[in-house]
């Protein structure tokens, strides 16, 4: 066995099925799909080496695919130890032949040791989800890090890492911010997250939503899309936020808006997407229902405070895959979905293709970018160029069959003047 091979999934019979799912999910790619026909003339990333930390799911393989087809020569590692579909892990490594280093469930110390197997390739682009490879890469291996042109980071709580990171001067190459652009946050952690994050506590629980108590704790780009799913399911939704616009805004959606400790008293369902920690904290866990499903659609799994929740507990065991119950001294049981860990992928197959064909679209092209710019930015973070974003949103629009308005001259000028008034 070759070095590190413990550390992939390498069936051939659990590729097969994988491919399946990666060809039904490149249907609904079509944007991807384009960039990949262009790539494979024009080979933009032509032996550049690649290091991807990301969900390891049907719609990452495309990505994969894409970049593999542009010239990269690409090695993969999961984004989070419970997130992985290991057919698709296999998939990749026996179908595509591109090394995954994933599997569904790793410990901690196995996920690290994927990402350092991913790091062995010498990255001269990291792609990320979180900025795991990107905090790995810097804080233990700085030694390779100069031979970095650039990275690529897909999620807000990545985001907030890498500007952390920037402002302590720590960053030491060119990050390309996906997440902020308008074609990847408004729809993939809107309506993505929103959907997926439904599918996923359905297949876990298959308790019926209409009627119940569900609370959405945080009001950003994820929790909009998440609140507008439960109520469409009949849910009488209550948001919780600590920021008085959002709070604000939630409210003048139609929203019931309260504290935690209100809304905990009331809860069917608890929700958490603040990218915050402890936004289920100790203080919280009394008030709970009997019987309420706690899920977490954040990044990390700091949401919702399993250790207080375990400290208080009498007991904790597994009832049914994908859910644990902690028995609480006065009897009241407490259900948590997916260890806490993003519901969406713990517990479902994670966003729908549609939506990551334009998150993926611009990490290719972002990736592009940055090999294209190279030598010529700084190390700190970036926006997708914005003529990337309106690419990405005239190619989905295209690919639906839409047309839109375009400006006259008249009224480009009418727009970018003061003169006519009154
Ligand atoms: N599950 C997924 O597939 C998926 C997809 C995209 C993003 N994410 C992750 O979801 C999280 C949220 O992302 P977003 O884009 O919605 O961020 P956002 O910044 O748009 O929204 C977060 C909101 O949470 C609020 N908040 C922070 N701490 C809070 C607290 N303790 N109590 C109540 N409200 C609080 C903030 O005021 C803000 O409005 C991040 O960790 C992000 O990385 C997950």
């Amino acid at each position: 066995m070759a070095q590190n091979d413990h550390l992939t999934l390498q069936d051939e019979e659990l590729g097969r099925k994988g491919k399946q799912r990666i060809d039904w999910a490149w249907r609904k790619m079509p944007v991807l799909q384009r960039v990949m026909q262009e790539w494979e003339k024009t080979q933009p990333l032509k032996d550049i080496r690649i290091a991807a930390c990301l969900h390891i799911s049907a719609k990452t393989a495309n990505l994969a695919r894409v970049l593999k087809a542009g010239g990269a020569r690409l090695v993969l590692c999961a984004s989070n130890p419970l997130s992985t579909q290991d057919d698709i892990a296999a998939a990749l490594n026996v179908v595509y032949g591109i090394p995954t280093y994933a599997r569904r469930g790793v410990d901690n110390d196995t996920y690290y040791r994927q990402i350092h197997a991913a790091l062995d390739s010498e990255p001269q682009l990291t792609i990320d989800d979180g900025a795991d490879l990107v905090t790995t890469l810097h804080e233990k291996r700085p030694a390779q890090v100069g031979q970095v042109i650039g990275g690529t980071e897909e999620t807000t709580t990545g985001v907030i890492r890498l500007r952390a990171m920037a402002k302590d001067g720590a960053l030491k190459y060119p990050v390309v911010a996906v997440n902020d652009a308008l074609t990847k946050h408004l729809f993939d952690n809107r309506y993505g997250t929103g959907q997926s994050t439904m599918d996923g506590i359905l297949r876990a629980t298959n308790y019926l939503l209409a009627g119940a108590v569900f609370v959405v704790i945080g009001y950003g780009w994820c929790g909009r899309g998440i609140a507008a799913r439960a109520r469409g399911l009949g849910a009488r939704v209550i948001v919780v936020e600590v920021n008085p616009f959002k709070a604000l805004e939630a409210l003048m959606d139609g929203y019931g808006v309260s504290d935690m400790k209100t809304a905990a008293a009331q809860a069917d369902f608890i929700v958490t997407a603040t990218g915050d920690i402890h936004a289920v904290g100790k203080e919280h866990i009394p008030y709970l229902k009997d019987g309420v499903i706690l899920a977490n659609a954040g990044h990390f799994n700091v949401e919702i405070d399993i250790s207080e929740l375990e400290a208080q507990a009498v007991s904790r065991r597994i009832v049914k895959d994908n859910v644990e119950e902690f028995l609480m001294p006065d009897g009241r049981r407490i259900f948590l979905l997916g260890e806490g860990r993003l519901v969406n992928l713990a517990c479902g197959e994670g966003h729908p293709c549609e939506v990551m064909d334009l998150s993926f679209t611009n990490q290719a092209l972002s990736a592009a970018w940055l090999v294209s710019m190279h030598g010529r930015l700084q190390p700190t973070v970036y926006k997708v160029p914005p003529e990337i974003d309106e690419r990405v949103a005239r190619m989905k629009l295209d690919a639906y069959g839409v047309k839109i308005e375009e400006l006259t001259d008249e009224q480009r000028r009418y727009l970018t003047s003061w003169e006519a008034g009154t």
